[in-house]
């Protein structure tokens, strides 16, 4: 794993843009999985600053998403297409049929999931997966406890989850319990991954998926397996690492 510790979020949010953008202008068709809340947004906006200033091409870019809520409307500006396409692929150009979606509405949703995990397989696969982390180590919507082995299905979020995804809604009441997310599997099998974690909230998920025990009672914990992955994240996140000050060093060498 690189770690990498920013002073702030904006500079973790510019660093994050540099390392996408570096790996599509390497790969102008790479396939991109997108994660949504709050972490990445600065990411979004400055990809989509520098698309806009002619310097990162992404006409080729096929995107995926990574989870949804099940049964939102897409109109919706809390449900996670809406958001993509709102703070991404909307200012940035991107054909509508660029994002492949998971489907929150439909109605059968594991066939939507089966149908997802084909259409990864079919495309060859996710050349570079953001993700952010919850405050419960989980990735997509993976919560502690899901199989290391586990593909895109429906999950029940935890009540962690649900109070603290409730500041993008007006009240913990109609925060969706259910949602379709990639599995731990699938997320793994991304050639490269690159998480972002910012704020004090997040360090105690950031020390156990990095120096904890890999196990699924931890579920980020199963990236210290993967040959490929970049944490950047905050000095707030970053804090109660052991290893935050060698990360430190490495940074400002
Ligand atoms: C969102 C997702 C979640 C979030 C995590 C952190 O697509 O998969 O795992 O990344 O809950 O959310 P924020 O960034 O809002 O703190």
């Amino acid at each position: 794993m690189d770690l990498v510790v920013q002073d702030t979020p904006e500079a973790v949010a510019e660093c994050a843009a540099q390392h996408v953008a570096s790996r599509v202008l390497a790969l102008p068709s790479a396939h991109l999985g997108l994660a949504t809340g709050a972490t990445p947004r600065g990411v979004y906006q400055r990809l989509t600053n520098a698309h806009q200033r002619g310097m990162l091409p992404l006409s080729e870019v096929r995107y995926f998403m990574l989870d949804e809520y099940v049964g939102i409307d897409t109109k919706e500006p809390t449900s996670f297409q809406n958001v993509l396409r709102r703070e991404l692929l909307s200012p940035v150009g991107a054909e509508p049929h660029s994002l492949e979606i998971l489907d929150g509405n439909a109605a059968d949703l594991s066939a939507e999931a089966d149908r997802f995990e084909e259409a990864l397989r079919s495309s060859g696969g996710i050349d570079l997966q953001i993700l952010g982390i919850g405050t419960n180590g989980h990735i997509g919507f993976n919560e502690p406890g899901s199989s290391f082995t586990s593909r895109t299905r429906m999950v029940e979020l935890h009540e962690e989850t649900v109070q603290s995804n409730s500041r993008y809604f007006d009240s913990p009441e109609v925060v969706p319990r259910k949602a379709l997310s990639q599995g731990l599997a699938t997320i793994f099998e991304a050639r490269s991954i690159l998480l972002l974690a910012t704020g004090d909230s997040k360090a105690r998920a950031i020390s156990s998926m990095v120096e904890g025990p890999t196990s699924p009672s931890n579920p980020a914990s199963i990236l210290q397996r993967h040959p490929d992955v970049t944490v950047i994240m905050d000095a707030a996140a970053a804090s109660r690492l052991r290893s935050a000050q060698s990360a430190i060093s490495k940074v400002s060498a």
